[in-house]
């Protein structure tokens, strides 16, 4: 089985902040998590690197759309590693083989029958790259997004009959409901197309930083319609020999944020129907991160640097942070000082003290072995089903639900630490055979919080791991099962602690 998830390709036009570490993220965490499964996975991220909103950015600062878009394309490139995202290609449309393809593709929908060429006329926002209907206008003709004056365009385009697809993807919302997640993303898809469709512009006259449309070369290719493409030439000549496409189409999940939505669940279906290609899976559609009230966006300058977060916590910390203080799917606030109160309370204090105290017991009280003793049956009610439980929740992409199901388990190993007072029966020897289910039954616990937490913070858990002496195949999720392994291997203590008291 392969597993196909993608993240919204960027703009170029500026450098990258924390808003779209969250996107990447949060599709690293379902691809590493089907990965755990056994499953093949194919990842995609990349940039998006045509169209106004770049050539307008070049122009304000007296380069290339090119070479800003090389600069600006690095900057995300450099990004991936840096929060650990596990992307297995790193598209960029300004690749010829991507613009080839685009080609190819559009050449079919045109042949089709799906273009036409008429005269444009309407409220533009180049920020957006986006034509703006009645009901997307702010007030004094203003972008709602971006609050800048929208341009009024005319000019002669090539048309995409988006109209003639209404019914179509009226059907496939009847058909299939969890085509958009979660479901109030769903009921914003669906009723933007029951309340008509109207036909689209496909390409532009006026730039020539794009895609030539191959039909009318005066034209380059409006730069969602080649954006979208991303998803699928990528798989021509991005996932490894030759042409994967025949394999992994159609994708599994595309995730994005809300600004988009229109685009992913209305325009590319359109598309690939009239191609005559099968329709992506899923989309899941996330919320906006919030600094100072507002969406955090270049344009309003009010961004984090995730670079200075990592520097200073780590990776797996930001990580970690942007899934539990935010339910993906919804919009919310993150900030400075809750960032340091989930790190001190959550991440040191519960997790990384759970980890800490219960290995330097069993190397203080057994040498560092863990016991051969039974695991404590009390604590099975709590774990069982928890793989199964966990998978559910993540097939659903509700990440920080399933992290929140992942830190009961951490809370109840805490508490469970707390009611056996493992240093009060190391001082009676009577007691031994207790201390042995004790210490086996938390190191086996903290294992199993550790496997399935591995996804949300990939190097603090093989840090783990290793502690816990677990090799091979340790972190695949059939071992996330309590009472299953663990006994008679040497541990060792964590030192430094998983997250370090910060001063
Ligand atoms: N280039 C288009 C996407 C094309 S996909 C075929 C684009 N790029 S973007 O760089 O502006 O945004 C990419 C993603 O980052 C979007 O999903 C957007 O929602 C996300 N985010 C940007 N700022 C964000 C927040 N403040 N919070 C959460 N996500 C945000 O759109």
């Amino acid at each position: 089985m392969a597993f196909y998830v993608t993240t919204p390709i960027y703009y170029v036009n500026a450098a990258p902040h924390l808003g779209h570490a969250y996107s990447t993220i949060g599709a690293d965490i379902l691809a590493r998590h089907h990965r755990q499964r056994g499953e093949e996975v194919f990842f995609l991220t990349g940039t998006d690197e045509h169209g106004e909103p770049v050539a307008l950015a070049a122009e304000r600062e007296g380069v290339t759309p090119k070479e800003l878009a090389d600069r600006n394309a690095h900057r995300f490139e450099a990004l991936m590693p840096r929060i650990n995202a596990s992307n297995d290609f790193f598209i960029r449309t300004s690749d010829p083989r991507h613009k080839q393809r685009v080609q190819d593709f559009m050449q079919r929908v045109y042949d089709n029958g799906h273009v036409y060429k008429g005269l444009y006329e309407g409220w533009y926002c180049p920020r957006c790259a986006d034509f703006k209907s009645e009901s997307e206008i702010a007030e004094g003709n203003t972008c709602p997004i971006h609050r800048i004056p929208l341009d009024h365009e005319q000019e002669e385009n090539w048309f995409f009959r988006l109209s003639t697809f209404q019914a179509p993807l009226e059907q496939l919302y009847a058909q299939q409901d969890d085509f958009v997640l979660p479901r109030q993303r769903f009921n914003e898809a669906r009723s933007f197309i029951t309340g008509g469709l109207n036909d689209i512009s496909l390409s532009r006259a006026k730039i020539s930083w794009g895609v030539d449309v191959p039909w009318d070369p005066e034209h380059v290719f409006y730069v969602w319609f080649d954006a979208l493409l991303n998803y699928y030439t990528a798989l021509s000549f991005g996932a490894g020999d030759g042409d994967r496409t025949e394999e992994l189409w159609p994708c599994d999940l595309h995730v994005m944020g809300k600004d988009i939505l229109k685009f992913h669940a209305v325009i590319w279906p359109a598309m690939l129907l009239a191609a005559g290609v099968a329709l992506p899976r899923h989309l899941f559609i996330h919320g906006y991160l919030l600094l100072d009230g507002e969406k955090m966006s270049k344009s309003l300058g009010n961004v984090l640097d995730p670079f200075e977060v990592m520097d200073r916590y780590g990776t797996d910390a930001l990580r970690y942070y942007c899934f539990r203080e935010v339910s993906f799917g919804q919009d919310g606030a993150v900030s400075t000082a809750g960032f340091e109160s989930r790190y001190e309370t959550e991440l040191a204090n519960d997790y990384g003290n759970l980890a800490s105290r219960t290995l330097a017991m069993i190397v203080r009280y057994r040498d560092g072995q863990v016991p051969f003793a039974d695991a404590d049956p009390a604590l099975a009610p709590d774990f069982d089903g928890i793989a199964e439980e966990i998978s559910e929740l993540l097939d659903r992409a509700e990440i920080t639900q399933a992290l929140e199901r992942i830190w009961q388990r951490v809370r109840r190993l805490n508490r469970y630490v707390e009611e056996q007072a493992p240093w009060q029966l190391a001082k009676d020897p009577a007691q031994a055979d207790r201390l042995d289910t004790v210490l086996r039954s938390l190191a086996d616990g903290l294992r199993v919080v550790t496997v399935l937490l591995h996804p949300y913070m990939p190097e603090t858990t093989e840090r783990l791991m290793r502690a816990l002496a677990q090799e091979g195949d340790s972190l695949h999720i059939a071992a996330a099962r309590y009472g299953v392994a663990t006994v008679g291997v040497t541990v060792s203590r964590l030192d430094p602690p998983l997250f370090p008291k910060q001063t």
